[in-house]
């Protein structure tokens, strides 16, 4: 099993097969727009108004922007990043500890997407938690680095703040009262994927992570500054997200996209990984109550539009997710209306 973990071997030359895309399916890096970026909102002004136009406009011209003085400290965010590098560094009968392939757990390292599931693997290693609430969680988190518990608590605690603000100003930019997205949801939970892509040998060939969308409500990612990877489809054509320094960058995810009636799209995104350097991003997803019922606001069906998607449950759409490969068609498809 050991194998399996990327960031456990070293000296690769070649990219083993099982990671080879076929022709059609590579990512193309030549093509990719570096030249244009995706909106980066200052939340520290004091003009709320403003930021709730700007948030607006990036969700629909982008379904993502990179958010600034966005309250999350800066000491929170180096101590997750140290130590979420020294995990990884970690040797691998230790990592083997917390390995798992199966996607029910709620505390796995794991590797690629669903490696028992699809034909061609990703460049990726992963951690994740379920994160909120911490008190149930934390105690079956790893417990090497010694640190790991308490520094990545305060970082969960200090980005659940964060994402309920922006729930807030998304829910007014809709025109909706800034309760009524987190009202739908009800209990949300909160989870974290620790990504670790490590140098890849021959990057032209595969993905970290292959086009997606993210099935949750909200994610908010933190990237290494200096290591590109994250890449946007705007159009058809593919942008660089360049990292800015102490920023996040925020997507809507599927339930926004059932719950705005289409109106904020979950847009398709993808990490690509390169030849010289690892690259590490912490990503922390906000998702509906397993419970929640998702259904458009009425405010946005009002008009005679009716609503695009079908009421379902998250638990539904989550399981359904997880039985897919992840760069099918987009989840939501299954569950428009008849
Ligand atoms: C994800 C994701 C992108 C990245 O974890 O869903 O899209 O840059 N990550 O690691
Ligand atoms: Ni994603």
């Amino acid at each position: 099993m050991d194998a399996k973990i990327i960031s456990s071997r070293i000296g690769f030359s070649n990219l083993p097969e099982s990671y080879v895309r076929q022709e059609s399916e590579r990512p193309r890096l030549s093509e990719v727009s570096t030249c244009e970026n995706i909106p980066v909102i200052d939340l520290g002004g004091e003009d709320r108004s403003q930021i709730i136009q700007q948030v607006g406009d990036a969700c629909k011209n982008y379904g993502f922007f990179q958010v600034i003085n966005h309250g999350v400290s800066l000491e929170a965010v180096a101590k997750m990043v140290a130590v979420g590098h020294e995990f990884f560094r970690l040797p691998v009968e230790e990592k083997l500890k917390v390995y798992s392939d199966d996607p029910t757990k709620t505390m796995r390292l794991s590797t690629s997407f669903n490696f028992n599931k699809e034909k061609v693997h990703n460049w990726r290693d992963f951690l994740r938690l379920h994160c909120y609430p911490l008190h149930k969680y934390v105690p079956e988190w790893p417990s090497n680095p010694p640190s790991f518990k308490q520094i990545v608590s305060n970082y969960c605690r200090e980005v659940r703040e964060l994402g309920c603000r922006l729930e807030e100003l998304i829910s007014e930019s809709l025109g909706l009262k800034k309760e009524e997205i987190k009202n739908a949801l009800g209990e949300q939970e909160q989870h974290m994927a620790v990504n670790y892509y490590p140098p890849c040998p021959e990057p032209e060939l595969t993905y970290g992570l292959p086009a997606h969308t993210d099935p949750n409500l909200l994610t908010i990612l933190f990237q290494d500054l200096g290591v590109e990877g994250l890449q946007v489809l705007k159009g058809d054509n593919w942008v660089a997200v360049h990292p800015h320094p102490n920023a996040f960058v925020i997507n809507i995810g599927d339930q926004l996209q059932a719950l705005s009636n289409g109106k904020y799209k979950s847009v398709w995104h993808r990490a690509i990984v390169n030849a010289n350097q690892a690259r590490m991003s912490v990503a922390s997803f906000f998702c509906p109550s397993y419970h929640a019922v998702i259904r458009a606001s009425k405010t946005l069906t009002d008009d005679g539009s009716g609503a695009i998607y079908r009421d379902f449950t998250y638990e539904e759409y989550y399981n359904k997710f997880w039985s897919r490969k992840l760069d099918q068609d987009h989840c939501l498809e299954h569950f428009k209306q008849q």
